[in-house]
């Protein structure tokens, strides 16, 4: 089902009709907060990585998914309170990139806010970014939600500033995805004293939603779909009642819950990443991470890119993955579970099996 086009009235009327949607609780959604007013809808776009080839040239296909992207957030009925990107807008953290992944993400009609990326950063360690799109970590209140921006891709100074004799080779050092040269991600100290005094002032019963680029949480290291200092972080979102992180690199659809955190993954506009051959390498005490993508071709590169519209009702989100060339999906918050689930896809049999790389 689209939403293109459809009134508020129309998509709610619709939805209790269409089984598709059946995995969204708009029911609750609409009970969510004592004050309906306060439910509200956002967009989530992430991972364009724009890249440029020379000249005015750029590669087309990155381009063309960043533009679908902004074009079709615009056309969203309910119109979404705010749009978020989520990271690696660029493919190489040039002037050139980032000016260009700007320029059509300042087509959308709606407020833009915006998480830094490892693609964004480690070229000129973020000072063009932040020209261009303002702090790195930053909090907002929304409708009676506290959000919290992080840049979680941080690594360590001995890697940062002396490893590596030129900034355009640092850059390619980390942007690569299985590359021993690289370093974990982390929020770091600096930050994560920043935010503990960021929810010092906020009541644990205001519902909290983090976004990251690097999921807060330790996947996988190989391919660092991993923040090192994911527990430290975690322990300051403990507190609260109810926690939602959303996080983006990792171009795949994730999710897990973690004690009283609720985890989600955003796609990419620009490419899927396969899954990893094992998460049985992640952590033992990690439950088991994502349903996978029913996905009939892991290298065609439209088969799971996309974006999200995002419902926030109760204090917990509901992501819609509107995917190019896939049936879009569903992964909303189970109360009765009391976990985010992918309802339509948790039948085993419906699942096209990941494929086996190499
Ligand atoms: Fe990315
Ligand atoms: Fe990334």
């Amino acid at each position: 089902m689209t939403r293109y086009d459809l009134s508020r009235r129309d998509f709610i009327k619709g939805a209790g009709t269409v089984a598709a949607v059946s995995a969204l609780p708009l029911s609750l959604v609409e009970l969510a907060f004592a004050d309906p007013a306060q439910n509200f809808t956002f967009a989530y776009i992430s991972d364009s990585h724009i890249q440029h080839v020379k000249g005015a040239k750029f590669v087309r296909n990155w381009d063309r998914g960043l533009i679908r992207a902004v074009a079709e957030t615009n056309l969203l009925r309910p119109k979404p309170d705010f749009v978020m990107f989520g990271g690696d807008l660029a493919q190489l953290g040039t002037k050139e990139e980032l000016d260009h992944g700007a320029e059509m993400l300042s087509k959308l009609t709606y407020d833009l806010k915006c998480v830094m990326g490892e693609h964004d950063y480690y070229y000129d360690l973020g000072e063009y970014w932040s020209k261009l799109f303002g702090d790195q970590h930053y909090s907002f209140d929304h409708k009676g939600v506290h959000f919290v921006v992080l840049n979680s891709i941080l690594t360590d100074h001995e890697w940062t500033y002396n490893r590596w004799p030129t900034a355009e080779q640092r850059m390619l050092e980390m942007a690569g995805l299985d590359n021993p040269n690289g370093s974990p991600f982390m929020v770091g100290e600096k930050q994560r004293a920043w935010l503990a005094k960021d929810l010092e002032a906020v009541d644990k019963s205001t519902p909290l939603v983090v976004f990251s680029h690097s999921p807060i949480q330790k996947i996988y290291k190989g391919w660092n779909f991993w923040t090192d200092d994911a527990e430290e972080v975690q322990a300051l979102l403990k507190p609260f009642d109810k926690v939602n992180v959303i996080y983006g690199h990792v171009h795949q659809i994730q999710y897990n819950q973690i004690g009283n955190i609720a985890f989600n993954s955003v796609m990419a506009t620009a490419w899927p990443w396969p899954y990893p051959q094992s998460y049985a390498q992640a952590d033992q005490h990690l439950p088991k991470l994502t349903v996978p993508m029913n996905r009939a071709n892991p290298f065609f590169e439209r088969d799971a890119t996309g974006w999200q519209f995002i419902d926030v009702g109760t204090g917990r989100v509901a992501l819609e993955f509107n995917l190019y060339n896939n049936t879009n999906r569903t992964v909303a918050w189970n109360s009765a579970t009391g976990q985010p689930e992918d309802s339509a896809f948790q039948d085993a049999a419906r699942q096209i099996a990941p494929q086996t790389h190499y």
